[in-house]
């Protein structure tokens, strides 16, 4: 286990809460909460978005398979137990280019339904390609694929949206995209200007997007209401929750 390097997996744990992190990865975190405060609001309500999200497309949607790539470590609601518990026949393949997360996950996702694939999101023919996602998705039917909290680790707008387009083609009509990606739409400039110098000395490794870019991903989808919005404005639970510059992450879902 590679305890050196920071692994953004890890990362998101320590902001969540969890207990599976190393120094590295602590140290990476707090340098990144020193600019950001409110970055382990921003996690805790992507899970919440990613939760909400799932619920819609396993119930008013009537998804019965997700592809779920950038997994992360192991939270409370992962992406099987809460489409399960609407839909119990629901397929979950996970797909994560973490080796600890695939330890994670095979110790604790191995439920016959669900199955994980060690795959880049820089290289979705391959992860489509995996013997497992076939023998667990039948990608002649729609598919809900997630997207959550990943693609910011792809730097290249033109490269990220040929990958969501690779993905998006190899599904049917009636899948989903589900994604999300951080943004400095909502701070003040001089909070962003802050981000821009974390990127630029390598302390920070998501490539925030605005609203046009991100909107970009959903190209030729029918968004779902409400569109495109902080993640934490998307269908919310209950009316008291954080400021989108708070949460400063993009949220959607879209319909092929
Ligand atoms: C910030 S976590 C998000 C986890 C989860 N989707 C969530 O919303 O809670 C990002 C995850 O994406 C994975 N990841 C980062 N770059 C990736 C890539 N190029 N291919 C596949 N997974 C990647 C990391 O290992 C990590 O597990």
């Amino acid at each position: 286990m590679d305890q050196k390097t920071v692994s953004p997996a890890r990362r998101w744990n320590y902001w969540l809460g969890g207990k599976d992190h190393f120094q590295v990865d602590r140290d990476s975190g707090d340098r990144i909460a020193q600019a950001y405060p409110a970055v382990r609001t921003a996690a805790r309500q992507g899970r919440a978005f990613h939760n909400r999200a799932i619920r819609f497309l396993a119930g008013e949607a009537g998804i019965r398979q997700f592809l779920d790539i950038g997994t992360g470590l192991p939270a409370p609601d992962n992406t099987h137990e809460v489409a399960q518990s609407i839909a119990p026949d629901s397929r979950v393949v996970y797909a994560d280019n973490d080796p600890m997360v695939l330890a994670h996950a095979r110790a604790l996702m191995s439920a016959g339904t669900t199955t994980f694939v060690r795959g880049d999101l820089n290289e979705p023919g391959a992860i489509l390609a995996d013997d497992d996602l076939r023998k667990t998705l039948d990608l002649t039917q729609p598919v809900g694929i997630l997207l959550i909290a990943v693609l910011h680790f792809i730097p290249d707008d033109d490269k990220a949206r040929a990958v969501v387009s690779e993905l998006l083609d190899a599904a049917p009509p009636g899948s989903y995209l589900v994604a999300t990606n951080s943004t400095k739409d909502f701070v003040p400039p001089h909070v962003a200007a802050v981000y821009d110098q974390m990127l630029a000395a390598g302390h920070v490794d998501a490539w925030p997007r605005d609203k046009d870019t991100f909107g970009r991903f959903f190209s030729g989808l029918e968004l779902i209401d409400p569109g495109i919005v902080a993640l934490s404005d998307w269908r919310p639970d209950n009316e008291e929750r954080p400021s989108a510059a708070e949460v400063s992450m993009y949220g959607a879902v879209g319909r092929k």
